[in-house]
């Protein structure tokens, strides 16, 4: 793998991509070889001399001015001709409209929602390896734009206006991508993770995500779930029936299931679960995550609700 992402594509999709860059950069440099090359001639072999008599005086020349306009206009047309058939191997085609996956840009996440399954993910988007997906590309809020270099194209996503690409992985592994449009004050944690999963691992996974989170009998997780429905957490995330609800802030269901926090802030641990609680303002100013003022308790309570398997 490049240090580069982009030059290390994982897909058909994001190969047709860096081809196209490889072919114009080697046109460019074929041309910017040739035009320095000849200037440098030209200054050494006409550099004027003590006796150098008054040059030939030249004014217009048809064959030289038909050559300079007809060789920059093939080269041209032939990097339009390959940049368009680039574009109709990366971009889905319009007839074929049914997403199996719906991505929603909010500042500062991702939401990832699954039409056939119900599964409803935030910031860590799995896919089966080896299929192409149709994904729609939404926005809540502002225009964010959804790009993960290694396996294809930037798309913008436009508030009332879906967007679609293809978005497939050859094989399993993690993809990572950003928010490639400025969006406000935490765009650049704006990270998300394209996870390629074997399709039986993928199928285990939504099937995971379909379960609800265990209701605590009694314990610090007993009192966290009290205290997510009695603070306002649960205003703007759900846990369970993701699916159903409006989103304005990540489900958090399967929250211990992911990497990480707060769109790719923080390593997913109970500590800086904690940590995020007690003061999101100060780990990604801006956000709309408030400050409940919640004790350090308070906050260990709800991490074990949160993160059962973790604690
Ligand atoms: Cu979203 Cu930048």
């Amino acid at each position: 793998m490049s240090i580069v992402p982009v030059f290390s594509p994982a897909s058909p999709q994001a190969k047709v991509i860096v081809d196209l860059f490889y072919i114009v950069l080697g046109v460019c440099a074929v041309i910017l070889t040739i035009v320095t090359g000849l200037i440098t001639w030209s200054l050494l072999r006409f550099r004027g001399r003590a006796d150098s008599p008054e040059p030939r005086q030249t004014f217009g020349s048809v064959p030289v001015e038909v050559a300079w306009t007809l060789i920059p206009l093939l080269v041209v047309i032939c990097l339009f001709v390959l940049t368009a058939r680039a574009m109709n191997q990366s971009d889905p085609l319009p007839a074929q409209l049914r997403a199996d996956l719906v991505i929603t840009g909010h500042q500062w996440w991702w939401e990832a929602r699954y039409p056939n399954s119900g599964v409803v993910a935030a910031n860590e988007i799995h896919i089966p390896a080896g299929a192409r997906w149709l994904v729609r590309l939404e926005a809540a809020d502002v225009i964010h734009d959804f790009w993960a270099p290694r396996l294809g194209r930037k798309m913008d996503m436009i508030p009332g206006h879906p967007n679609y690409i293809w978005l497939e992985a050859q094989r399993p592994g993690t993809y990572s991508g950003a928010c490639a449009e400025y969006c406000g004050a935490q765009h650049s944690w704006m990270r998300f993770s394209v996870i390629a999963q074997p399709p039986g691992a993928f199928e285990q996974w939504q099937q995971e995500q379909l379960r609800p989170l265990p209701t605590p009998a009694s314990g610090p997780g007993a009192q966290g779930e009290k205290l997510f429905s009695t603070l306002t957490c649960a205003n703007c995330h759900s846990v369970g029936q993701a699916a159903a609800r409006p989103s304005i802030a990540p489900d958090l269901t399967h929250l211990a299931g992911r990497q990480t926090l707060a769109g790719g802030v923080l390593e997913n641990t109970p500590a800086n679960l904690v940590r995020w609680l007690r003061s999101p303002q100060a780990i990604k100013p801006g956000s709309l995550m408030p400050n409940l003022q919640l004790t350090q308790q308070q906050a260990a309570e709800l991490a074990a609700y949160l993160e059962p398997q973790k604690q």
